[in-house]
């Protein structure tokens, strides 16, 4: 069971692809949020983004092979300006959207999806300064389980 990819364990791409549209729906309506995405977010960011998780939590490389892969990510928040208040905002609302979507509640998965969360909202904050000194090339991480792999009793 532990083997399982926590891709395959949330329900593959059309849960996550209910959790970022779920995501998006309150970073819509969400004042610090929103104008760094002119108000609206786009069905293609949208799919995008839903393409990069599904990848990194162990679905098919289509963000790698299809849509630039991790250098299209890093270009993408380059000089956003990305403040702490608003990463953890970003964090709140994606942990929101996962119960809204009704994405598997157990511990060991939420901890996982979230795990990623901060680490890679961490990043994007770095990243997302001027002058930020960033890695140039990297690939798309793969996360997994880490300490705490659904438990066989
Ligand atoms: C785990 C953390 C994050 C991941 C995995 C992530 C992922 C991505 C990806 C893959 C894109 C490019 C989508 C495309 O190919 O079109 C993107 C764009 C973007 N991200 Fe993030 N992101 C993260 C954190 C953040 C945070 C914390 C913010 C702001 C608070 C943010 C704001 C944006 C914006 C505004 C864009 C669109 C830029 C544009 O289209 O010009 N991201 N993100």
């Amino acid at each position: 069971m532990s083997e399982k990819t926590l891709y395959a364990w949330a329900g593959g791409r059309e849960a996550f692809a209910r959790w970022f549209d779920a995501f998006y729906d309150l970073v819509e309506q969400d004042e610090l949020l929103a104008p760094m995405f002119g108000g609206t977010v786009t069905t293609e960011h949208r799919r995008n983004v839903t393409t990069w998780w599904s990848e990194v939590m162990g679905g098919p490389a289509d963000y790698t092979e299809h849509e630039g892969g991790y250098e299209r990510m890093l270009a993408k928040h380059r000089d956003l300006g990305i403040t702490s208040e608003q990463r953890l905002r970003f964090v709140t609302l994606l942990s929101h959207a996962a119960d809204v979507a009704e994405l598997p509640d157990d511990p060991e998965f939420r901890a996982a999806i979230m795990g990623y969360a901060e680490w890679g909202t961490r990043l994007a904050v770095h990243n997302s300064q001027r002058d930020a000194e960033t890695a140039a090339h990297a690939p798309v991480p793969r996360w997994g389980w880490g300490v705490a792999p659904p438990y066989e009793g």
